[in-house]
């Protein structure tokens, strides 16, 4: 097998976590998938080959326990929420390639398989294991990173227990060194800057191995050899990103699976499990001499009263309710704009509805509106013999869309949703400035029907690129701009990047065509109820 596969430049791999099934998917398992799908979504806009790698993990304690919990059998409860979590993409317009289900028939062979290799590498020895285990994050934690209660400091309403069992241990102590090299000679294996520094520290104090196995579980893939333990959730979880690249047909090898779309390129996930993907993921994929993913991306949390959102301390926002009140769109957009990737954020429901009546009712949806309209009344409805030469370089607008073209991409190269949406916002501003400022009801009157035709060029083809670079954000919102400017495009369409080279195009400004025939106006995005006692 080629370990030494240099990654393509013409396609991109990327995953969210695999998210545990002890509760309904809440709007923080949303949030890092929207954003993965925002991102797959550019990749494939602008012609690349996407693999989007999302799914469920199913096995370990905590599973376990919920399903005694309920009284039902594990699988059986796996089955149902797994449902739930893609029915919510589906409803969050998520275009998903690959699910991946840990309890997947196909993923056990995978699994077994790399264990085979790296205790090939003589990574694997049986110990005992001490410690104060938290059932939440299936993961233990040091003495010093406890409450003073007892508690763990990201599921404060859970006890850790104590662990005293014979466990098989993953030699991690070995690739300290490996490691460092990792994260210096890779400046953006770890972003963003702020994480990367708290895994060099962690690091830096002293790898421990780390154990791999449980005595004490049955809801998880026996050990090769020795079954009375099972394999810990989390070797087996970070492998199900590997297990979703098998087609349908392979049969379940390694080598079939690492076949076309490995290295990822991207392992986007939340601060929480930043040590698993950055720390014990590349030294178990350097124990089984397989190559690493080129980056690790660790977002920041959904708070609410300062709180981590989460299943286990019950303090979440049901997405479900949210998309059904506001719509994909809406939801997408608010947390894609209103918290920079990284940072962590409060939600707020006024805050939503006002965000979202402020950029996308008013000043996007208004402008577009009020230009359609100045289009029927003065140009019958049809866009204007313009092209982008007969507007002046000293055009304000025009310089701001310009200038958009490069920001754009970089946006979307570096994650930066925030700001992305914050310049094209200007750049609608500006619009809606020039039409107060310029006046075309006047310069109509006027009869100077060439100056109104060049107004309403610059704003309709500001629209339509807001439109397009907005796309992998509001993409339905986005079909709606270019059907109002009588385009036939669908930006849920998979193949519409590698199909049309669009982007090549309609990434610039300055593109609307000439003689355009357009529909009947229609709003592009409602206005909001502001919610009361909220
Ligand atoms: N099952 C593991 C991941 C295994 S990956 C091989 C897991 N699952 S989880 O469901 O508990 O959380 C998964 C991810 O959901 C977090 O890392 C994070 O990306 C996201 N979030 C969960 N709660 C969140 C917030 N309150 N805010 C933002 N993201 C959050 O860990």
């Amino acid at each position: 097998m080629s370990i030494d596969k240099p990654i393509s430049k013409t396609s991109f791999a990327l995953t969210t976590p695999l998210y545990y099934v002890n509760g309904l998917p809440h709007i923080g398992s949303a949030y890092t998938t929207m954003i993965a799908d925002a991102i797959a979504r550019w990749y494939r806009l602008s012609g690349h080959e996407v693999m989007f790698v999302t799914g469920t993990d199913e096995h370990g304690q905590k599973i376990q326990r919920t399903a005694e919990e309920k009284g039902v059998n594990p699988q059986e409860h796996c089955d149902r929420i797994s449902q739930q979590f893609q029915d919510l993409w589906h409803k969050l317009d998520i275009k998903f390639d690959r699910f991946s289900r840990t309890t997947a028939s196909n993923h056990q062979a995978i699994v077994n398989e790399f264990f085979a290799r790296v205790q090939k590498s003589d990574d694997i020895y049986l110990a005992q294991q001490q410690g104060w285990y938290c059932v939440a994050c299936e993961e233990f934690k040091e003495k010093r990173e406890l409450t003073e209660d007892g508690f763990c400091p990201i599921h404060t309403n859970q006890k850790v227990e104590w662990r005293d069992e014979e466990n098989y241990f993953f030699r991690l102590s070995r690739y300290q060194q490996q490691l460092e090299e990792l994260y210096t000679k890779n400046p953006d294996f770890i972003q963003p800057e702020s994480r990367r520094n708290e895994v060099i520290n962690f690091v830096k104090q002293g790898l421990q191995d780390f154990s791999i196995s449980r005595v004490n579980v049955s809801w998880g893939f026996p050990i090769p050899d020795d079954p009375k333990h099972t394999i810990y959730v989390w070797f087996d979880a970070l492998l199900g990103y590997i297990s979703a690249l098998l087609d349908e047909n392979d049969p379940p090898t390694l080598e079939n699976a690492l076949k076309k779309w490995y290295p990822f390129n991207l392992h986007l996930i939340g601060k929480d499990i930043l040590r698993f993907h950055a720390v014990y993921w590349p030294a178990m994929l350097m124990s089984a001499q397989l190559p690493l993913p080129k980056q690790v991306f660790g977002h920041g949390f959904l708070t609410k009263d300062g709180k981590k959102m989460g299943k286990s301390l019950g303090n979440t926002l049901d997405p479900f309710s949210l998309v059904e009140k506001y719509g994909s769109d809406a939801v997408r957009y608010y947390f894609l704009k209103e918290i920079e990737l990284g940072e962590d954020g409060d939600f707020n429901e006024i805050r939503f509805v006002n965000t979202l009546n402020a950029d996308l009712a008013n000043d996007l949806g208004n402008l577009l509106n009020r230009s359609l309209g100045m289009l029927k009344k003065y140009c019958k409805g049809v866009l204007p013999p313009i092209t982008q030469t007969d507007i002046s370089e000293e055009n304000e607008v025009k310089q701001i869309g310009k200038s958009l073209e490069k920001k754009v991409i970089e946006a979307y190269q570096n994650y930066r949703f925030s700001s992305l949406c914050q310049e094209v916002l200007n750049l609608i501003r500006s619009c809606n400035k020039f039409i107060d400022e310029s006046q075309p009801w006047s310069l109509y009157k006027q009869g100077e029907q060439k100056e109104v035709e060049k107004i309403l060029y610059v704003v309709l083809e500001s629209v339509r690129f807001a439109g397009f670079s907005l796309a992998p954000i509001i993409p339905n919102i986005s079909n709606k701009i270019y059907t109002q400017l009588g385009f036939n495009f669908d930006f849920n369409q998979k193949d519409l990047g590698l199909k049309s080279n669009i982007s090549n195009e309609h990434g610039q400004w300055g593109i609307l065509p000439i003689n355009q025939e357009l529909p009947k106006a229609e709003p592009i995005f409602a206005r909001l109820e502001v919610p009361e006692n909220k």
